[in-house]
């Protein structure tokens, strides 16, 4: 399976960024890790990651041409805010699982807010990097 990974603002920052909600790994550890899982599992993965709202759009449209067959997405902030990236989620139809490290469902009200939540086969929370695994077993249960 082909599949894209899509990480938004400020995961660069990953490791220096609130350790104690986000942890200590940095955004290479990240990569690393998704990378190894979804390789031992014949995947193959691309990752992407921006501080800028159309930047993500732009990814995820090309993620069409490129033949991509599921997305991982952490928009990070723009969870909260941004129709742009529903509507290219939307665009695109490929299957999308939302990923956030923290358990925004139980942070501020405005966290529990989700834009792209409405073109995402599924959502983990709460789970720190492995949610990112998770999603990618989602994603292979599409498949079957
Ligand atoms: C986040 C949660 C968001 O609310 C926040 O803006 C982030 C990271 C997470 O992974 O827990 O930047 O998406």
């Amino acid at each position: 399976m082909k599949l894209l990974v899509v990480n938004g603002p400020n995961l660069n920052m990953l490791g220096i960024r609130e350790p104690d909600i986000y942890g200590k790994h940095t955004y290479q550890d990240l990569i690393d890790k998704i990378k190894d899982y979804a390789e031992q599992g014949g995947d193959e993965v691309t990752f992407f990651q921006s501080n800028h709202e159309g930047a993500l759009v732009d990814a995820i449209q090309q993620a069409y041409f490129d033949g991509v067959e599921g997305i991982v997405i952490n928009p990070a902030a723009y969870t909260h805010t941004s129709v742009a990236l529903l509507d290219a989620l939307k665009a695109v139809s490929i299957p999308a699982v939302e990923v956030h490290i923290s358990a925004v469902n139980e942070r501020e009200a405005f966290r529990q807010v989700s834009y792209v939540r409405q073109a995402a086969v599924a959502c983990v929370t709460g789970k720190g990097f492995d949610g990112y695994l998770e999603a990618i077993d989602i994603l292979r249960k599409t498949q079957d």
